[in-house]
């Protein structure tokens, strides 16, 4: 059983206590490992993410294990076909994004729990804190395309409140409107409305803002689910000016309900995020047999900060 200090963290004493009392495996085991490395600050970040996804209908416990049971089954299905499981946007759009029962149902929370779930992406939000988080510091505007649950925006404008920087609006760009409502239910629960400007749209058709009016862009898994990853960063690359710092998290052999775009190498896509006007500032590339070396799953991760030039 896992111990963890009830008064000081409730949410994640519960939540820990639900999924044991499931005889859940799969995310107590991560859990545990991650508890075991990082202690306070791992379970503060589990105890804001739980926080996070209190407006939603469903449960925490049901979100990440209905989240996880279904990317478990796309995975299990590439590593028949070493193919992706859709290749038409429009398909994903109907099937996913435009569908309340999978973006309400499981899909936008469960995602923000494995933030703090699944060891891998805890890493990855790590390396978004390290390394992309400081970059921010001063910017008066930027810009996320594929924002999702909201998570990465939310942590923009904690960091700006909590440090004293200076006034930061947000803006952010997703297809679909279920987006929209959770993210922004998850920012108003801390933020004034006047600071984050979300809206719905399709990074592959238009990015309507003036050319060099963002000072930061982040791109955190959407890359892999449109067909011309090139043009999406162009449109990105058009609208910073010179110097801003680019976030881009992007997976390879990784299949998912809505992935499209398998790419080759990690060096493709470093190579393909430069040929668009970036030069690479730092990088980590994660891997899900780096925590599981059991698990056939083939899954790489390229998170990396680019800076426009
Ligand atoms: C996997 S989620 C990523 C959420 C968050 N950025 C993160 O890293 O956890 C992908 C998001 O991209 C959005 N998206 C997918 N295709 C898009 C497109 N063509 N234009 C804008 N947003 C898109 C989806 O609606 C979804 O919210």
């Amino acid at each position: 059983m896992i111990n963890i200090d009830q008064k000081q963290f409730p949410r994640s004493s519960v939540f820990i206590g639900e999924l044991e009392s499931l005889n859940d495996r799969f995310i107590v085991a991560q859990i545990k490992t991650m508890l075991n490395n990082f202690g306070d600050e791992y379970v503060t970040f589990l105890e804001k993410v739980l926080f996070l996804a209190n407006t939603s209908k469903v449960s925490p416990v049901d979100s990440i294990l209905d989240y996880t049971t279904v990317f478990l089954r796309e995975q299990v299905r590439f590593q028949q076909t070493d193919s992706y499981s859709h290749e038409s946007f429009d398909e994903v759009y109907d099937e996913v994004y435009n569908n309340p029962d999978v973006m309400e149902g499981f899909y936008l929370d469960g995602l923000l729990l494995t933030q703090a779930c699944w060891e891998i992406h805890y890493h990855i939000h790590r390396f978004f804190c390290n390394h992309f988080l400081p970059r921010c510091k001063g910017k008066a505007q930027g810009l996320e395309i594929g924002f999702g649950h909201g998570l990465y925006l939310y942590e923009i404008l904690q960091q700006c409140q909590n440090k004293g920087w200076a006034r930061c609006v947000i803006y952010g760009l997703d297809i679909s409107e279920y987006s929209l409502k959770y993210a922004t239910r998850l920012l108003k629960q801390s933020f004034s409305e006047d600071l984050f400007i979300l809206k719905i749209g399709d990074i592959q058709n238009e990015l309507n803002f003036p050319e060099q009016s963002m000072e930061f862009g982040l791109m955190a898994e959407v890359i892999e689910h449109i067909h011309s990853p090139d043009q999406a960063l162009l449109r990105m690359r058009h609208c910073l000016k010179s110097d801003s710092p680019l976030y881009v998290v992007t997976p390879m052999n990784s299949n998912a309900v809505d992935h499209i775009t398998n790419f080759q190498s990690i060096d493709e896509i470093e190579k393909l995020i430069i040929s668009t006007g970036f030069v690479l500032e730092t990088k980590e590339v994660f891997s899900v047999k780096q925590f599981q070396p059991e698990s056939k799953d083939r899954t790489e991760t390229l998170c990396a900060v680019f800076r426009a030039l």
